[in-house]
């Protein structure tokens, strides 16, 4: 498969590095609303996430955007511990990478997307900022 699949005019994703929150744990949500096998869209923090939480019960994060067209993962579907694009059906994993395209037998290496580190304490989902 070749890597001109990946779009090159996705929306517009903001850029962490230039948000004005510090670095270091952020609340975008809280536990008790994303329940196992629900995605949640985050706009509360320094770019625009995709938050899930799998089968297993562990949360995940990254960016909104699918690599592939641009959709918003929010909109798509809890896989396993997965999240499957509401587009085209892309399989993303919790570090960042396709992992399945059902209609393809290869993954296209720049099918990469950025992972955020996610824990949950006191009934908070939080995410962790590190700029750059
Ligand atoms: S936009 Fe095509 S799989 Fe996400």
């Amino acid at each position: 498969m070749s890597d001109k699949l990946i779009s090159t005019e996705l929306p517009v994703q903001k850029n962490p590095n230039e948000s004005s929150l510090e670095d270091g744990w952020h609340k975008v949500a809280t536990s008790d609303a994303i329940k196992n096998g629900e995605a949640l869209q985050v706009d509360n923090f320094a770019t625009q996430l995709v938050v899930w939480r799998g089968e297993d019960g562990k949360v995940r994060a990254l960016d909104l955007y699918c690599k592939h067209m641009g959709a918003a993962l929010s909109c798509g579907v809890v896989d396993g511990n997965g999240i499957r694009c509401p587009f085209h059906a892309w399989k993303w994993n919790e570090e960042g990478n396709c992992d399945d395209i059902p209609y393809a037998k290869k993954i296209p290496t720049k099918a990469v997307t950025r992972s955020w580190q996610v824990k949950e304490e006191s009934n908070d989902i939080m995410v962790m900022l590190q700029k750059a």
